[in-house]
């Protein structure tokens, strides 16, 4: 019924300005009331970071960013939702038009430069959320405000995790976004130490502190950044965010900001497969990056990913989506002998 209905409005959504359509979808799926979650098929569970995860399929950050549609996200069978990405301080973000769809890549641009309510609110609707019987996993995405001074932006990162920790079942540190400036300098072992130093200087319960990483990063730093976050106790990697190259994917277009969907799904597999390398069989990992289905999905696990998310394939493809991924993880697994995901997790490598 989902898949008929999305059929139905998506010409009419394509023909609004991309954010605008995508207010309208979330103002809808934000009067959802928290109901159950979908059932998945049972060998999709999966434990990874501690915490047991009813299906591996999980919404990427920003689709949500001011927690919005939770009991939604909840009903569409998701195993996790990522959050955010949510700043200190509420701020607006860059000037519109700033997110656009390239339909023939069945890719999008944006650059919005994190539009938040700020941390407090954000807090709030989770909290309301969780007292109304939210189950789902909650996986929190924090970034710096852009006004912050570099030497701040660990103070940021602290803050955030000290409001947001305790209601997270994770935190995602997000240093990978190419819309805010002097971000992704923070993918330094040196850096990342830093705001380690700060994340430890307070005594709030944290949830599991993961950080996400961009497809961009030199074949030469990945490495040592990878084993920093190890070192430094982290407990996972979110690969990848959205991507600045545009040649190298195949891409030409005039619109400045980060590139998501199909076009990125390659380089991110391929970074998904270093990091996994790079970390063992063990450390967990989430990949990110292109999944419109089932086989990208598999794809993304099988190069090394324990659990996987989705934006951009949610607007070309639509909310039924996300059980589609579901059965047909199950039916590849069968195929391939697996008795669980757990088992196909960097089986290609
Ligand atoms: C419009 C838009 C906004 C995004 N905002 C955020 C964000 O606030 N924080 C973040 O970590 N990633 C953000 N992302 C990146 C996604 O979480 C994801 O890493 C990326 O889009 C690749 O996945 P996809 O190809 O399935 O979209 C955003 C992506 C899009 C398309």
């Amino acid at each position: 019924m989902i898949a008929t209905f999305y059929k139905l409005v998506k010409p009419l959504l394509f023909r609004l300005d991309a954010e605008t359509a995508h207010r309208m979808v979330l103002g809808m799926l934000s009067a959802w009331p928290i109901s159950e979650q979908a059932p998945a098929p049972p060998e999709l569970a999966t434990r990874t970071f501690g915490l047991d995860f009813a299906n591996p399929v999980g919404l990427a950050a920003g689709m949500d960013k001011d927690a919005l549609a939770a009991g939604a996200w909840q009903s569409l069978g998701f195993g996790f939702i990522e959050l955010g990405t949510i700043t200190p301080r509420p701020q607006p973000g860059n000037p519109r038009p700033r997110v656009w769809r390239l339909p023939e890549h069945r890719a999008l641009i944006n650059r919005l430069g994190f539009p938040s309510k700020g941390m407090e609110r954000v807090a709030r609707r989770i909290a309301e959320n969780r007292e109304q019987g939210l189950k789902v996993r909650v996986g929190i995405n924090i970034g710096p405000n852009k006004d912050t001074p570099a030497e701040k932006v660990p103070d940021d990162y602290a803050a955030l995790a000290d409001t947001l920790g305790p209601l997270a079942d994770f935190m995602v540190i997000n240093l990978s976004s190419p819309n805010t400036p002097g971000l992704r300098a923070f993918q330094s072992p040196e850096r990342l130490r830093e705001i380690r130093r700060a994340l430890d200087a307070s005594a709030v319960r944290r949830a599991p502190l993961l950080v996400k990483l961009s497809p961009d990063i030199d074949a030469a730093e990945i490495g040592p950044l990878c084993d920093a976050i190890v070192e430094l106790g982290f407990s996972g990697i979110v690969a990848t965010n959205t991507t600045l190259a545009r040649a190298e994917v195949g891409i030409k277009s005039d619109h400045e900001g980060g590139l998501s969907g199909l076009p990125l799904r390659e380089r991110a597999r391929a970074a998904i497969r270093t990091i996994r390398r790079r970390v063992g069989r063990e450390f967990p990992v989430i990949g990110v990056g292109g999944i419109a289905g089932a086989d990208d999905a598999y794809g993304h696990i099988r190069a090394g990913a324990n659990l996987i998310e989705l934006y951009t394939g949610l607007v070309f493809e639509g909310p039924a989506l996300i059980a589609s991924i579901n059965r047909g993880l199950a039916s590849l697994l069968r195929r391939d002998g697996f008795r669980s995901i757990s088992e196909a997790v960097g089986a290609d490598l």
